[in-house]
């Protein structure tokens, strides 16, 4: 039920807001041979509740955590009031077991978004704590089903059950949590059906802790139209798709395939089927019309590069990395030093999160960040409340994104408007790397 106010002989009268609350439960990741696998849940399920509202509309959840861990819920994606941001230390406290946190926040974009918690992360967004935040646009656009695909990897036991390992150290060093059992919408066989020549919404997001997914569509055709939520000019035909952890890529495609249509994840030993269309024949003939794209988002303008305020993030570390050692507080540690404290990585020489903030701007002030990455491993560099573009050869700039998966030993260049007060972090997303590192913050005057 949503929230709503009773105006009752002209006063108004808030009822309670909605919740959504943090439990164990279970969930049929696995096929029906083993017994269900037991998770932590937003409402005891995986993914949690698929949460829409109207662009510019109002989320109202009171947060309420019964885990046996301290939590926060973090709006990825959101251009959101910080104080509604879900980090602890930066922006709330975390929540306590047993505890409840009110967040109520406007969506200023349309597109496709998510939730999950930012405390322990690279456990809780393990045991399955996540789910979508769907921005309407006003005006939908003209297709015939949307459907959210939140795609996860998970690392499990024999008996289906989550390995307990987390914090393993070789996999902080190394490219993070990465898994055995690929689910789409908590289900490993993913299906649904679909009549031929359908235009379809899909919506993936990258829910795991740290793979990075190679996609491709199988009897189904069309187009990119929106990359981290946001709409792209010209939407771009849609052919193999990387997707690093938190990416979104938003699909209009049509359905094309006889009796069968997929979504194809290409890994190191072989290509898999994650989502399945069964296709049933219909009258209707195939579209011919491309993807309209999709209506811009209320985007600060760039400013001229030149003129910005630059910053450089080096990232260093991990496995075969060379790193000799880093600042802790005002120490210096060398390697040995700093994984005794569960940190192998480093930005700017410093493993933990600084006290100073990368950069400083009066708010409305472009910025641009170069970002080195000297580290034998790819990153996806996550920038909370505001989204940025990279700047390309020559000047010109990227699509907007709020992640940017970077290569190992890639330079690239970040160009964004600070105009959300607050500050906001900067971080890795593949959650073991930001837990050992990888994590430092911007202040917005
Ligand atoms: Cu999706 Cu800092 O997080
Ligand atoms: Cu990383």
């Amino acid at each position: 039920m949503a929230a709503t106010t009773l105006t009752l002989s002209g006063r108004a009268f808030a009822s309670p807001p909605e919740t959504l609350e943090a439990r164990p439960g279970t969930a049929r990741l696995a096929p029906a041979e083993y017994e269900p696998t037991p998770i932590w849940g937003y409402e005891g399920g995986v993914p949690g509740p698929t949460l829409r509202v109207k662009q510019g509309g109002r989320i109202d959840r009171r947060f309420l955590n019964a885990l046996p861990q301290s939590s926060t819920v973090h709006w990825h994606g959101i251009r959101i009031d910080n104080a509604m941001d879900g980090v602890p230390e930066l922006t709330q406290t975390a929540v306590a077991p047993g505890g409840s946190f009110d967040y109520a926040f406007t969506a200023p974009d349309a597109g496709t978004y998510w939730y999950h918690p930012h405390n322990r992360t690279w456990e809780q967004l393990a045991r399955g704590l996540y789910g979508a935040l769907v921005v309407e646009e006003p005006d939908a656009p003209d297709i015939d089903r949307d459907e959210v695909l939140l795609i996860d990897d998970w690392r499990l036991t024999e008996k289906a059950e989550i390995a307990e390992d987390f914090g393993a150290m070789h996999d902080w060093s190394h490219g993070g949590r990465i898994g055995n059992w690929i689910t789409v919408n908590g289900d490993g066989y993913w299906a649904s059906t679909a009549r031929q020549n359908e235009r379809l919404r899909l919506r993936l997001v990258n829910v795991a802790n740290a793979r990075i997914f190679s996609l491709s569509l199988k009897g189904l055709d069309g187009w990119i139209v929106a990359l981290d939520g946001q709409p792209l000019e010209t939407p771009q035909r849609a052919g193999r798709m990387v997707v690093a952890p938190a990416q979104r890529i938003d699909l209009i495609v049509d359905v094309t395939g006889e009796a069968e249509a997929s979504i194809v994840s290409h890994e190191r030993n072989g290509s898999y089927a994650i989502a399945t269309f069964t296709v049933s024949e219909s009258a209707a003939s195939r579209r011919t019309d491309p993807a309209a794209p999709l209506p811009p988002n209320p985007l600060p303008e760039i400013g001229p590069l030149e003129s910005a305020r630059r910053a450089e993030l080096l990232m260093e570390g991990g496995a075969m990395g060379g790193m000799t050692g880093a600042m802790m507080g005002s120490r210096s540690m060398d390697m040995r030093g700093l994984v005794q404290q569960g940190k192998v990585w480093a930005f700017n020489g410093r493993a933990d999160m600084p006290d100073e903030p990368l950069i400083s701007a009066a708010a409305g002030e472009t910025i641009r960040i170069r970002i080195e990455n000297r580290t034998g491993w790819p990153h996806a560099m996550h920038l909370h409340g505001h989204h940025f573009r990279k700047v390309l050869e020559g000047g010109a700039l990227g699509a907007h994104r709020d992640t940017l998966l970077m290569d190992r030993e890639e330079i690239a260049e970040i160009a964004f408007v600070a105009d959300n007060p607050g500050d906001w972090l900067l971080h890795c997303h593949m959650v073991e790397h930001s837990a050992a590192g990888m994590m430092t913050w911007i202040r917005v005057a």
